[in-house]
């Protein structure tokens, strides 16, 4: 009998990497991006179109893009690549790269390269990382697949005022406002949509009840306004099983399909894990993770990274599900990416298995 498949949103290149104060070198970034597609990851948030004067870690993410546009990571699988983006403007800046794709139908790949653009004043010229480094990996051996899923847009809002007004200098309901052209605009151009729903089992302004009728709410009319999935957010790890079971519940008897959802669980208080296995218990099929345990959100004092992508992956396949990830490979990625930023490996799993 086949495994049941589990769906890892790797986050780490942004998630991960928004919150450095040091900055890191783009091509970093890119050498990054570049090893986690040999895992057998096949969805990887790489980046995020925001205001550079709120998070200047992520200002050379059109640098990103048109690299990975222009000379497509090798993998052996076909990936999705995610940009987080919080309006209309981050979404035009995204497609001044990318091109505009009006034509082309959803399921299209980009064999050749769209026209670079004039208009983007951060965007240099395309680098050659991997070749170059001496330390990087062998690119994947088990072919070179260029042809990717069309780029997804991830958009995010708060469960929370508070959280709302600091993270995006806007209500939750003009957070929804910008939405709507935003969806329009991503759709018309065969972007699939993402939604991102923060704080949803914590606040680090309001505490820890925050109402799961509201996220359930906010689900529901993300979704009715043509989210393909909803990324259920503990920012803050403030998560707890009970809470984490009394969400789901909420949101199921809310209508919402657990297709349609993700659960994106920061471990500040070491509860990842757990709520991962209450989310599995419900159906969920979907979690994100970051390498190395990195990240953090800006907005969001004192929490620390996603769950390590090596920790999930290692739960996952001692429950004997499938991820398709290699889990050695990425524990060598998690190792070099937290050297290379000069920080403790944060991932248990990683290290243990890099120990061995
Ligand atoms: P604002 O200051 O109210 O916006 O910020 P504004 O429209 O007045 O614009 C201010 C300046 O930013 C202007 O530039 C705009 O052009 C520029 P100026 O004229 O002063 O030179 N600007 C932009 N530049 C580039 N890209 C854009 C963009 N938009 C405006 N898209 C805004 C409002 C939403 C822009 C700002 O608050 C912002 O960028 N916030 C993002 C904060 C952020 O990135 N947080 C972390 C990501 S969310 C997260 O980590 C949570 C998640 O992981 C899930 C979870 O764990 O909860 C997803
Ligand atoms: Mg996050």
């Amino acid at each position: 009998q086949a495994k049941q498949h589990v769906r890892i949103v790797e986050v780490g290149p942004r998630d991960g990497l928004q919150n450095e104060k040091q900055s890191i070198p783009v091509e970093t970034k890119i050498e990054l991006i570049r090893r986690l597609a040999t895992t057998g990851l096949q969805t990887i948030e790489a980046g995020s179109f925001v205001s550079p004067k709120w998070v200047p870690q992520m200002a050379n993410s059109s640098h990103i893009l048109k690299h990975i546009l222009e000379d497509p990571p090798s993998s052996t699988e076909p990936i999705t690549y995610q940009w987080l983006l919080p309006n209309v403007k981050g979404l035009d800046k995204f497609l001044s790269v990318h091109g505009t794709n009006n034509d082309t139908a959803a399921a299209s790949s980009y064999p050749t390269p769209p026209p670079s653009p004039t208009t983007d004043t951060d965007n240099g010229p395309a680098l050659n990382t991997s070749s170059s480094d001496a330390n990087a990996m062998p690119s994947s051996t088990s072919g070179t697949n260029s042809t990717n899923a069309p780029h997804e847009i991830s958009i995010f809002l708060a469960a929370t005022e508070s959280f709302s007004q600091r993270n995006t200098n806007c209500s939750i309901a003009e957070s929804l406002d910008r939405f709507r052209p935003l969806m329009a605009k991503a759709r018309d151009n065969n972007h699939p949509v993402r939604a991102y729903i923060s704080v949803a089992l914590g606040c680090p302004y309001e505490g820890p009840d925050v109402s799961p009728n509201r996220v359930a709410e906010l689900a529901a009319e993300l979704l009715e306004m043509g989210a393909d999935e909803v990324s259920v957010s503990d920012t803050t790890g403030m998560g707890t099983a009970p809470r984490t079971r009394e969400l789901l519940k909420t949101l199921k008897a809310a209508g919402i399909i657990n297709e349609d959802i993700a659960l994106h669980f920061h471990d500040t208080y070491g509860q990842a894990l757990v709520n991962t296995l209450v989310g599995l218990e419900h159906g969920i099929t979907t979690f994100d993770s970051a390498v190395g345990g990195l990240g953090g959100c800006p907005y969001s004092p004192g929490a620390t990274g996603n769950v390590a992508t090596e920790d999930l992956v290692h739960c996952l396949h001692s429950l004997g599900l499938d991820t398709g990830v290699d889990m050695q490979r990425v524990s060598e990625i998690g190792e070099w990416i937290s050297e290379e930023l000069g920080r403790g490996n944060e991932s248990r799993a990683g290290k243990a298995t890099m120990a061995r």
